[in-house]
């Protein structure tokens, strides 16, 4: 018989191997690398270190325990190592071995880098491709699921938990993803769904693909629930590693800070002119962003979801920030249900880890309607009024140009602990524009009054004279002017009454 390190070899060896080169190849013939493939892609050359790699499923029924269903490692590599020198834990489920189905063993290896990594104070990424359950484990499969569920929730606001889809992610399957901050998808051969296409039409009589059911444009595009997709495996992989580079490691770590080259006092000149003179004109609220953070670079969230706002990430003198911004270029840039939930979970996810908020404010309003009304505005309005006001980071914000109504004070208005509040010459805080104003006050019969009302509200000065903004800018300063105050604010401690947890309305 073999001896035991002619054992360890071959098992390491048969480990690597996944579950045998035809199964590889077929992946690859997919347009997917295999769990380890990407892995290698994912961290730093070298810095991988592999737990697990001898654990076996443990089920018998089904022929399950003959050696030729054995395979080392099980159906996930799991492990930590190093994005830009910084550690990272993560796990990478195999298709090639029972199509990446999670068995107890399965879980078992995924709960426990989980567990370390909760431990030290890392982010956890998941590398999603898996059939789901597997079947011939039955209760014990889904005991894997809720083990892991579970983690995801603890884990929740500790450490960053970043889910990649990069292949089936089916059925109960969908709760882990679902409960990380961030979803990814890879276009064409990811998707998400909770019952296939066969079960959607003996159910609802649809007829939908897989593709039109849980694919990358479905949810980046019209579900939410996803955060951004990518164009394949390696395009996925590397986003990745650049947007891992804005996280902290943990809830305990400030925001990360890389080297800048572009100067904190640099003014933006073209700012002064961007903001058109009719004030129901449209702009992109993307170039001001592009033109006030460090290097025009900015890593979007949900560019496809709820255009109407703009979040995402981005540096301010070498310091991650985070980015809400209302976008005047799609739907006037109101508040409506989608764009709430967006900013709000952005917004807390930004609290929980440390990451100053730089808010810029053109905002008409909410959205009126039975659309609206009937999907509950009201409630989901006050997610992102709720996040603002509970988030305690260093939070800066900037009316470019309208601010009216209820959607004034969402937007990180002063009165919701706002520390640096700024208005443009441009700005306009009101209770709303002009001409409907002057409709309700005086049913149109003034004929001076609009022009009245806009000399009297259309300006910065009543926000200015009451200290609800704490000056007005010029807009080729804004950069100069927030990095003065990251400075500033780098040192701000704030808190808020004890309790168990908040109860944000959901
Ligand atoms: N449990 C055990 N084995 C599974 C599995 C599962 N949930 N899902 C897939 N497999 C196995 C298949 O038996 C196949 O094994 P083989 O390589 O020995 O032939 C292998 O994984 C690949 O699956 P296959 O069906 O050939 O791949 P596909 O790309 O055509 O289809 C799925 C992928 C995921 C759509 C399909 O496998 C599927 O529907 N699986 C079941 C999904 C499900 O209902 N899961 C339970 C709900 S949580």
């Amino acid at each position: 018989p073999p001896s035991v390190p002619e054992r360890i070899e071959e098992k390491r060896r048969a480990a690597l191997l996944g579950g045998g080169q035809a199964r590889i190849d077929a992946q690859h013939k997919r347009g997917k690398l295999t769990a380890r493939e990407r892995i290698l892609l994912l961290l730093d050359p070298d810095t991988f270190d592999e737990y697990d790699m001898f654990v076996e499923h443990r089920c018998s029924d089904f022929g399950m325990d003959s050696n030729k269903n054995k395979y080392p490692g099980d159906s996930v590599v799991t492990g930590r190592g190093r994005i830009n020198g910084r550690l990272a834990y993560v796990f990478s489920q195999d298709f090639t071995v029972f199509g990446g189905s999670l068995s107890g063993a399965h879980a078992q290896k995924i709960c426990k880098v989980m567990d370390q990594a909760a431990m030290v104070g890392a982010p956890v990424i998941g590398l999603n491709d898996s059939g789901g359950a597997r079947i011939q484990e039955g209760v014990e499969s889904l005991a894997g699921y809720a083990d892991i569920f579970l983690r995801n929730v603890l884990c929740s606001g500790v450490v960053p938990q970043i889910s990649l889809i990069m292949g089936p992610c089916a059925g109960g399957a969908v709760y882990s993803p679902a409960l990380t901050d961030f979803t990814f998808m890879v276009k064409d051969t990811s998707y998400l769904f909770i019952t296939g296409p066969d079960v959607v039409k003996s159910v609802t009589n649809e007829d939908v693909t897989q593709e039109q059911l849980g694919g990358a444009k479905t949810h980046t595009a019209v579900s939410g629930v996803a955060h951004r997709a990518f164009e394949n495996d390696i395009d996925a992989l590397l986003n990745l590693r650049e947007f891992f580079n804005y996280l902290p490691l943990s809830n305990r770590d400030p925001a990360p800070v890389c080297e800048c080259h572009d100067p904190s006092d640099r003014l933006a000149p073209e700012l002064d002119t961007i903001v058109p003179i009719e004030s129901t004109k449209a702009y992109d609220m993307l170039d001001i962003i592009h033109s006030v953070v460090d290097e025009r670079e900015f890593f979007e969230i949900m560019p496809s979801y709820a255009r109407n706002i703009v979040v995402g990430f981005a540096r301010m003198n070498g310091r991650t920030v985070g980015i809400v911004g209302n976008q005047p270029k799609v739907a006037s840039g109101c508040l409506d249900i989608n764009s709430s939930v967006k900013g709000a979970r952005f917004v807390r996810f930004c609290d929980a880890f440390n990451i100053p908020l730089i808010t810029f404010v053109d905002v008409p309003g909410f959205l009126p309607g039975t659309a609206q009304e009937y999907g509950g505005i009201i409630r989901h309005g006050a997610k992102l009024l709720f996040a603002f006001a509970e988030a305690t980071v260093p939070k800066i914000t900037i009316i470019t140009r309208k601010a009216y109504g209820g959607a004034y004070d969402v937007m990180s208005s002063k009165h919701l602990r706002g520390d640096a509040n700024y208005a443009w010459p441009t700005a306009e805080v009101a209770v709303m524009g002009a001409k409907g104003a002057v409709q309700i006050i005086f049913r149109g019969k003034e004929a001076d009054a609009e022009a009245e009302y806009v000399d009297k509200f259309a300006n910065p000065f009543p926000a200015a004279m009451r200290g609800f903004v704490d000056d007005i800018i010029q807009p080729s300063t804004t950069r100069m002017r927030i990095c003065h105050d990251l400075d500033v604010l780098a040192g701000k401690t704030q808190s808020s009454p004890w309790k168990k947890h908040a109860n944000i309305p959901l």
